[in-house]
């Protein structure tokens, strides 16, 4: 059985799963091949990320994703980055509050395809009440921590102080101190069990090859988030807390990348269907930003597609990819062809601020 069967066939892919990127854009532009022209290939997701790497100037990036939800996500992005200016995309994405987003949508989806056009006039209300980027099945997750169990544990004035720029010794203070009180403790480890992660936020099928306590992981990474890297700095961690942006807000939709990104749009080659299918048609890329999608693969799966990429990528090529909870580096059968680059691991895992993931991997192929 290959992975994408192995994985299609335990999980859901009908509804939109994660309604915005979920993985630093930052840290993976700066682990990819910096030079023009590459070829790139970008598991889609919400399309963020694919679309961050445009500003790499590429000569195309190829995007795949099993999900049909998911591709119409970056189909309405590209709607956006047209039709749009970068305030009213924050709008629309739900970075800012807005009284406008329906207005906001109509003029995204006016010029994209009629299929894509429907499935987002389907979910017009969610988007007016929560903001494209919020209505996926792992925002909604969020969102009933944020409002329905997060004031059970602190207040907003503790919740706004989180944003509020310190030193870092301050941070740890701030941590131990104000944050990590026993209810605070009890609600991690009673929100992030297994049972509740696969009911409300991944499907369980994902946790299949994860080992460990998901609260316990939670925790350490929180220290990541708000102590080792600057929490004002940190639109993810901000919008779980407080279900919009502030200041920050992911690479993609900054200001300073918006013209460049909509500039390049026809470089993005958008497939629906299996990475695995990009492989078969013979091409081959200098970078792969592959998400965490090997975390969702036995073992024997994960060395099959890592030698199938492979044979898909071209002398110098990276393969950039994330682990939550399950090990997942170069299987042994291709180490002698690879090289991990530590030093860009360790420099850039410093920086992550998607909080979720405890390794980064950047490993380059030598052909
Ligand atoms: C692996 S999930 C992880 C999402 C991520 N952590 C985030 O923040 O968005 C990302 C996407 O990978 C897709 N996917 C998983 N395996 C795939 C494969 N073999 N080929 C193409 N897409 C795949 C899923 O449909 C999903 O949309």
């Amino acid at each position: 059985m290959t992975q994408s069967s192995e994985i299609a066939g335990k999980a859901n892919f009908d509804h939109i799963r994660y309604a915005q990127l979920w993985e630093d854009a930052d840290v993976l532009c700066a682990a990819l091949p910096q030079d023009p022209d590459k070829t790139l290939v970008s598991i889609c997701s919400a399309g963020d990320n694919a679309l961050a790497m445009l500003t790499l100037d590429p000569a195309r990036v190829v995007v795949v994703d099993l999900s049909p939800a998911q591709i119409a996500c970056l189909r309405l992005r590209i709607g956006a980055y047209r039709a749009l200016s970068q305030p009213e995309f924050l709008e629309l994405m739900g970075s800012r509050p807005s009284t406008r987003r329906g207005a906001l949508l109509d003029r995204a989806i006016a010029e994209i395809d009629s299929e894509t056009r429907l499935f987002w006039q389907d979910q017009r209300d969610d988007v007016i009440a929560y903001g494209a980027g919020g209505v996926g099945k792992f925002e909604r997750y969020f969102r009933i921590f944020r409002t329905k169990l997060l004031p059970l544990v602190h207040s907003r004035k503790t919740i706004d102080d989180i944003f509020v720029p310190r030193p870092k010794a301050e941070r740890q203070k701030f941590l131990d101190q104000r944050f990590n009180t026993w209810r605070w403790r009890l609600l991690l480890n009673l929100f992030f069990s297994r049972f509740m992660m696969g009911r409300m936020g991944r499907d369980k099928a994902f946790f299949d090859h994860v080992q460990g306590s998901v609260a316990q992981h939670v925790a350490r990474r929180i220290k990541h988030a708000a102590v080792d890297c600057d929490p004002s700095q940190n639109p993810y961690l901000y919008w779980i807390m407080k279900g919009k942006h502030g200041d920050a807000v992911p690479m993609p939709w900054r200001a300073e990348h918006y013209t460049t990104i909509r500039d390049r749009l026809d470089r993005l080659d958008i497939r629906q269907g299996a990475l695995e299918a990009f492989i078969d048609d013979g091409d081959k890329a200098d970078g792969f930003n592959l998400s965490d999608i090997f975390e969702y693969m036995s073992p024997n799966i994960f060395a099959q597609v890592y030698g199938q990429i492979l044979s898909a990528a071209n002398p110098k090529a990276r393969l950039v990819y994330w682990n939550m909870m399950a090990q997942r580096r170069v299987p042994p059968a291709f180490t002698d062809q690879m090289t991990t680059l530590t030093e860009n691991e360790i420099r850039l895992k410093a920086k992550d601020k998607a909080f979720f993931y405890s390794d980064f991997v950047i490993e380059e192929f030598q052909g």
